[in-house]
């Protein structure tokens, strides 16, 4: 663990935690994988493109190449954050769902009868109903990963078993967004590519725990939202650009016929990429400040690419105290059963985010509970519902969901245990 990590001085760049829940205690925001609080920069950045740039692309006056530098800066900052080959591989969209049946709708031409898409049930339902839709349309069939409902890992051996020359296009999720998993991507897209099939990865969850690199992981496409990661309510896939430029887009006539303007549908929501610029960049700040030491481990990169993969790594190891914590108070409540890993020695295979049901209390009720606290998280199936309906929970209520990041604190956790042990 990097010693000079402060959270204190993180959060006070984040105004939004500066709230106070009905005049008396802070609000604990524990509800961010469903969407975290943002960096003060990204409101500055958001503001100031409203106040000096705000115009549509492509023009010939000042305000629209402002804009078109924008749009370049914040590819190029999302191509450094995933160590993309070239910015030309990073789409925006709406969010992680929309980009995602937009490619799929692209990738579904080359799909036919016979064919096969492999989809796990740890998956949030944007990395699976899409390629459901797909299947539907095409006459291809789905083959389903399971996950082991004791350990809540891939079943990886029967994974293995499901891919075959069949096998068009293999969807993984990087980190689950139900149990906290981290799975093991890089393997599997070796597997989808023994066969030749494409590999889709959804990295939604993951990005705002650790540092991604598309070209050591080789998937062909990968999606995240910058609303989990600090940033605006903007989306963006990554795809090697000999694929996006082959892939026939869902496009109007006049747009760009060349990535990644082809599947950027329409007219972007510019001031929330410029959002998305400034909290990549604030995510490389915090390598530069804190994660020096680090800089041992990525002899081949330089620059804002280096400061991102620090940065991401001190909030890596952040996140393993944050874990630790919110496993050790979950424990401490008789009648609860956390789905997810609890071993102290696997901390690596998850992030901090950590679902539990308890025995006598409906989830919404504890949510409930806990949010006139001022303690806010979520609870049902937030859209992972292949996991709920897996755990025979998707009846009940599903599950009570803790999601914690780095501007969270050992404190904040302890507080949300004695909420539930004076609950209990
Ligand atoms: C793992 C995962 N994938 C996909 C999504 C969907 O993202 P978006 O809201 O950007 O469509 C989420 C949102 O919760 C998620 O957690």
């Amino acid at each position: 663990m990097s010693d000079s990590f402060d959270v204190n001085e993180v959060r006070a760049q984040f105004p939004a935690l500066a709230q106070i829940h009905h005049e008396k205690s802070p609000v604990v925001f524990l509800d961010n994988p469903g969407g975290t609080q943002v960096h003060q920069s990204v409101i500055d950045a958001t503001t100031d493109y409203y106040l000096h740039h705000n115009a549509n692309e492509g023009g010939a006056f000042a305000t629209s190449q402002r804009t078109d530098n924008i749009l370049h800066e914040a590819h190029t900052a999302v191509a450094d954050m995933l160590n993309a080959a070239s910015p030309d591989e990073i789409v925006f969209g709406p969010n992680m769902t929309t980009l995602t049946l937009g490619i799929s709708r692209a990738l579904a031409r080359e799909i036919g009868p016979g064919d096969e898409i492999v989809v796990t049930r740890m998956d949030h339902d944007a990395n699976i109903s899409p390629w459901l839709l797909v299947a539907e349309d095409r006459g291809a069939t789905v083959r389903w990963a399971d996950f082991g409902v004791e350990d809540y890992t891939l079943d990886m051996v029967r994974l293995k078993g499901l891919i075959n020359e069949k096998t068009k296009i293999v969807a993984v999720g990087y980190a689950s967004n139900a149990t906290g998993t981290v799975h093991d991507v890089a393997t599997i897209v070796n597997w989808a590519h023994e066969v030749g099939a494409l590999a889709f990865v959804d990295a939604v969850q993951y990005a705002p725990h650790g540092p991604i690199d598309v070209q050591a992981l080789d998937c062909d496409l990968l999606a995240i939202s910058a609303y989990k990661f600090f940033g605006s309510h903007v989306g963006a896939l990554y795809g090697k650009y000999d694929l996006l430029d082959r892939l026939q887009a869902y496009k109007l006539r006049p747009a760009p016929n060349e990535p990644p303007g082809k599947y950027e549908t329409g007219t972007q929501n510019h001031e929330g990429i410029a959002g998305v610029l400034a909290a990549v960049n604030y995510l490389a700040g915090i390598g530069e400040k804190y994660g020096r030491d680090y800089a041992y481990l990525f002899p081949s990169f330089s620059d804002r690419r280096l400061r991102l993969k620090t940065g991401m790594t001190v909030l890596r190891e952040y996140d393993h105290i944050l874990s630790k914590a919110i496993l050790d108070e979950l424990e401490t409540l008789p009648g609860v059963r956390i789905h997810g890993i609890t071993n102290r020695g696997r901390l690596k295979e998850r992030v901090p985010t950590v679902s539990f049901t308890w025995e006598g209390h409906h989830p919404r009720d504890v949510a409930a509970y806990l949010g006139e606290q001022g303690i806010f998280v979520w609870d049902g199936n937030y859209y992972a519902l292949a996991v709920t309906e897996r755990l025979g929970l998707e009846s009940q209520g599903g599950m009570v969901r803790i999601g914690a990041v780095h501007y969270n604190t050992v404190e904040e956790i302890q507080r949300l245990g004695d909420a539930l042990r004076a609950m209990a």
